[in-house]
């Protein structure tokens, strides 16, 4: 088990599409240990493979069951896609990897999910609220989509100006 560093906007390898997990072997289960206690440990609600520098669809997302109140149970999903969703929300959202801000975003209310467990097996898995949010965003980010991309111009604008100004602001210490 690790604690394993996080890519932070904007690196590129969050722009990437991800590839399917075809290998169900010892590195992927490690891997979900290791992202599970990463993102525990942060704390975030979820984490997509390519937040820790591993361009593949696997995602993990915090509790077990489908409530708001989160343990410290994770779920694993591999290639998870969305089959059905319905319904729109406006929820506050942050991401690990983007730094410093927090956004609402629209999305759907209500989804349904199909993916795989560490073994290969498929499952099904329904979801509204907070999870559903949790869900669409981690599966995003196998697409290289952030949250960023769903807020206004205006807003991604202001948000990338002060990233530069931070960063230049590093770099002149
Ligand atoms: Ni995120």
């Amino acid at each position: 088990m690790a604690i394993l560093p996080i890519v932070k906007y904007p690196d590129p390898r969050l722009r990437l599409k991800s590839e399917a997990v075809e290998d169900f072997n010892d590195d992927l289960k490690s891997l979900a240990q290791d992202m599970s206690e990463t993102m525990l440990d942060a704390p975030g609600a979820g984490l997509a493979a390519p937040q820790v520098g591993r361009n593949i669809r696997m995602i993990v997302i915090a509790g077990a069951d489908n409530d708001e109140d989160f343990d410290d149970r994770c779920l694993v999903l591999v290639n998870p896609q969305i089959t059905w969703s319905a319904g729109e929300q406006t929820y506050d959202e942050g991401c690990l990897s983007v730094t410093d801000l927090n956004e609402k975003v629209i999305r759907a209310q209500e989804i349904e999910v199909k993916a795989q467990d560490l073994d290969g097996k498929p499952f099904n898995l329904s979801a509204d609220g907070r999870r559903a949010v949790i869900l669409q965003h981690e599966i995003d980010h196998l697409d290289g989509v952030l949250f960023l991309d769903h807020i206004s111009q205006l807003k991604r604008d202001i948000y990338k100006r002060k990233m530069k100004k931070m960063q230049k602001e590093d770099s002149d210490e």
